[in-house]
């Protein structure tokens, strides 16, 4: 990586404003085109110390290809569009398309999997742009969660066209480099057949997969395990992929002539296309090695701030559990009423948002249980709290009159609510695109 930071400057007009993400071959930015006066996103290679003259001038003719590439497919919506290409500090810096939101790898490792539904809309979304990428003679080649990119507004992109080879490009497959992420990687491209497009529909596979279980079905403890699995195992039977179970599996059958088209597969999620049914086993399949279990979300500190704000709450609740009500007396006929029931309602809403935090094997029935039961337990603390608040100030002789105690603790329940509120927002919302 190169000692660049937030502030430089990249080709005397990009300003790296804060780190978005950083993957096998470098690091994206957030940046400010200062000449368009737009956000723009720039991916920045690994400098490999002491890496050869020969690998380095690989690395730029990749990354120039995969710009040429990506511009070929730039007017395809399901697509990141690349701007530019261009060389600092000895380097290509790939000038693109800023999107608002996360890969779809980071929302299943914050967030978990995707429903059905929204997988479905995934899975067209990439068919579409596999589709016309195949057509324009571009295989894609790392098609994996880390490279689909979930917009803000819901659109899929697909990005990274960064190993990608035009049929007729055929310079660096020479090298016989192994690239691409093995455990999304199609058999026969592991075994040497490189550039078919059915691999791509493999890929896609095996990220429809993680998408709806939240768990790689070939990832395993190994790299040497995670190829044998590849080339040797059946997924394991999905779960939780309802009416997508046919699409995907047959995107993951290990002979590339037996998977779906584009065409058919996108018939397949829209149910216009009969089951197939095939004869199996073709290949030598074993079942003796386990999958890695899904991993646990990782929750993000706004929700373990916010956790420590409804703690306080409760705690306040506590002294006002016996006699809620002459506090409430004092908030009554008075405009201030609608700011209790929203302190109220919003808590509820907060402690419910809290759910975020179980991880995601608990399923889903559970989840809505804990936010269900999270909001009556938020209102019933925030009502609660007005009046013990107002009891503390008063016992702790801070204030003496009741109607200045209702008064003082409304606003800081209303104080408490309104940062847990902001914190519950900037942890929803793509955090990374925030200069910091
Ligand atoms: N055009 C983009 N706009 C916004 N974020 C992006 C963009 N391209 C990549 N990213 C973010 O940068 C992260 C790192 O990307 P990358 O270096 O390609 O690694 P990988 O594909 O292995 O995840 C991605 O996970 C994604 O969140
Ligand atoms: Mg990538």
């Amino acid at each position: 990586m190169t000692t660049r930071q937030a502030g430089d400057v990249i080709g005397g007009r990009y300003r790296l404003a804060a780190e978005l993400g950083a993957g096998g071959f470098g690091r994206v930015w957030r940046a400010h085109d200062e000449t368009l006066d737009v956000d723009v996103a720039i991916k920045e290679l690994r400098l490999v110390p002491g890496m050869s003259e020969a690998d380095h001038a690989d690395r730029l003719a990749r990354t120039t290809r995969e710009a040429r590439n990506a511009a070929r497919l730039r007017r395809h919506e399901g697509i990141v569009t690349i701007h530019d290409v261009l060389v600092e500090d000895d380097l290509p810096w790939i000038i693109m398309e800023l999107i608002d939101g996360r890969s779809l790898g980071e929302h299943i490792e914050e967030i978990g999997p995707l429903s059905v539904d929204r997988a479905a809309d995934v899975a067209v979304s990439l068919l579409t742009a596999i589709g016309a990428a195949h057509e324009e003679g571009v295989v894609h080649r790392d098609i994996k969660p880390g490279n689909v990119m979930l917009a803000g507004d819901g659109k899929t992109l697909l990005t990274d066209f960064g190993i990608a080879v035009h049929d007729t490009d055929t310079v660096l497959t020479a090298t016989g480099m192994l690239v691409g992420s093995a455990e999304y990687t199609a058999p026969e491209r592991l075994r040497g057949a490189d550039g078919l497009p059915a691999s791509d529909l493999f890929s896609l596979g095996a990220t429809l997969y993680q998408a709806v279980e939240g768990v790689s079905p070939f990832r395993r403890a190994t790299r040497d395990a995670t190829l044998a699995a590849v080339l040797l195992e059946e997924a394991p039977v999905p779960q939780r992929a309802g009416r997508l179970t046919q699409l995907i599996t047959r995107l993951l059958d290990k002979d590339p002539d037996a998977r779906p088209t584009v065409a058919e597969a996108l018939a397949i999620v829209r149910g216009e296309q009969p089951t197939r049914v095939r004869i199996r086993p073709r290949v030598h399949v074993q079942h003796d090695t386990r999958s890695l279990p899904a991993p646990i979300p990782t929750t993000s500190w706004e929700y373990r701030t916010i956790a420590v704000i409804m703690a306080l709450i409760t705690a306040l609740g506590v002294p006002g559990l016996p006699d809620a009500g002459p506090t409430w007396e004092r908030v009554e006929h008075d405009s201030r009423v609608v700011i209790a029931v929203f302190d109220v309602l919003a808590s509820g809403l907060l402690c419910a948002s809290l759910a975020q935090l179980l991880p995601t094997a608990v399923g889903r029935a559970v989840t809505l249980l804990a936010q269900a039961a999270g909001f009556g337990f938020g209102c019933f603390a925030a009502g609660f709290a007005v009046h013990g608040a107002a009891k503390t100030l008063q016992a702790a002789d801070v204030i003496a009159q009741q109607d200045d105690a209702a008064t003082a603790s409304l606003t800081a329940l209303t104080v408490a609510v309104l940062v847990a509120a902001a914190l519950t927002w900037q942890g929803r919302r793509q955090r990374r695109h925030e200069p910091r």
